[in-house]
């Protein structure tokens, strides 16, 4: 067992801290306070190879592994949550169809993806009746002699206003998990709209919107991964996305508890600073112990799927518990912080924002906690 990062991995790390602390955190309040979406910022990411840190150098990728992407994610969401989340996203999709698509599929919209010549990618898999249970969703896609008709709508889906390219599940046939397929659809297919914006509590700097699908005719080449085996590999996808969450809120609660230490250094309260109480002590002490065992979880799923081996429990794992240390950590620092935690001079508040969706999104920590629980009995 070895806990030392390797030199790929540690030059990963070193290149998105850089990029991170150099161009990204000096924008971050200001992103989320005027909701800009960072198009320079991810254009950046891409030049740098972080847009396919876990894709074939063929298809444009880094090529670097699961364990440097979960170590580059750290670092981007130790900056700014909101471009890490638009990153994790873009990563999935490309892996995704890197992973499932055909060969035309993978050769015309991977190296779109990790070269920034898209922005983004965007997963459409959650609808307004079907969020925990995408089992139940209801979009369809009607198969004509010239393709497929996209019928439906979906619900929360990060950067599908500025995605070149959807992945987009929809019911082909069959009941509940089984007849679920997924489609490759552009940017501007007629038919497919985005929705209002969602004005959300954190991430703010993200794009999250609904989306329609009205008669979308995309042709058969869209299908992608097999008619009616759309459903698992959503969950083989998820699997991996939850490594990439996990890796988000840790590198928001490591940002928190840095500055909440810093903090506690320069405040000084009764003549003494008040990293000097006890009070003040134990909750420094349980963050990072908490902050160290997510890292683990996280570095050991990541380590189980870059050799190909079973990960979707030790994934589900380290996202239940790295999102909810995080959200534990992140109420702390707020705490350390008193008044001056609550107010805008501070980004305290903004990562206790940023993470409060860490336990939902990807699979609430309910979720994690069933597809723990179904491994361990089965
Ligand atoms: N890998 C491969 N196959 C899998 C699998 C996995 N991890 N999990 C399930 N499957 C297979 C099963 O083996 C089963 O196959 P058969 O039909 O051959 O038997 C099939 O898929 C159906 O599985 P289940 O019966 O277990 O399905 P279920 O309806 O009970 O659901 C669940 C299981 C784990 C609860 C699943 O519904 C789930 O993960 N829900 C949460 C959804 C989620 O995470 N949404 C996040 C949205 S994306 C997002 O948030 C992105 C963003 O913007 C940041």
């Amino acid at each position: 067992m070895d806990f030392e990062p390797n030199e790929t991995q540690t030059l990963i790390q070193r290149t998105a801290r850089d990029y991170a602390e150099r161009v990204i955190k000096p924008q971050a309040a200001a992103l989320d306070r005027d909701e800009t979406f960072p198009f320079e910022i991810l254009k950046g990411l891409a030049d740098l190879g972080l847009m396919g840190v876990n894709i074939p150098a063929s298809l444009g990728g880094a090529e670097a592994g699961v364990v440097s992407y979960s170590l580059a994610m750290s670092e981007i969401a130790r900056a700014c949550a909101s471009t890490a989340v638009t990153m994790a996203v873009t990563n999935m999709v490309a892996e995704v169809i890197a992973r499932f698509g055909t060969t035309e599929q993978r050769e015309t919209y991977v190296p779109r993806l990790t070269s920034g010549e898209y922005a983004a990618g965007a997963f459409a898999l959650s609808e307004p009746e079907a969020g925990s249970d995408p089992g139940s969703m209801r979009t369809t896609a009607e198969r004509t002699s010239d393709g497929w008709i996209l019928r439906g709508q979906k619900q929360w889906i990060t950067s599908g206003a500025h995605a070149g390219v959807l992945v987009v599940w929809a019911r082909t046939g069959g009941t509940g998990t089984k007849g679920i397929s997924c489609f490759l659809v552009e940017a501007g297919t007629p038919g497919m709209k985005a929705g209002k914006h969602e004005d959300k509590l954190g991430l703010r700097a993200s794009n999250t919107v609904p989306l329609t699908f009205d008669d979308c005719k995309v042709p058969h080449s869209a299908l992608f991964g097999g008619e009616n085996e759309g459903f698992k590999i959503a969950m083989m996808a998820l699997d991996g996305g939850r490594i990439g969450i996990a890796s988000q809120a840790i590198g928001i609660a490591t940002a928190a508890l840095e500055e909440a230490t810093e903090y506690a250094r320069q405040r000084k309260q009764f003549g003494k600073s008040i990293g000097e109480f006890q009070a003040i002590q134990w909750m420094i002490a349980d963050s990072k112990t908490e902050l160290d065992a997510s890292r683990m979880l996280a570095l050991r799923a990541a380590s189980l799927k870059e050799s190909g081996k079973p990960f979707s429990s030790e994934a589900a794992m380290a996202k239940l518990y790295a999102s909810e240390a995080a959200n534990r950590i992140c109420n702390r620092v707020v705490q350390i912080h008193g008044g001056y935690g609550y107010v805008r001079d501070f980004p305290a508040e903004r990562h206790l924002r940023d993470v409060r969706v860490t336990t939902i999104y990807e699979g609430t920590s309910e979720i994690q906690r069933t597809v723990i629980a179904r491994s361990a009995l089965k």
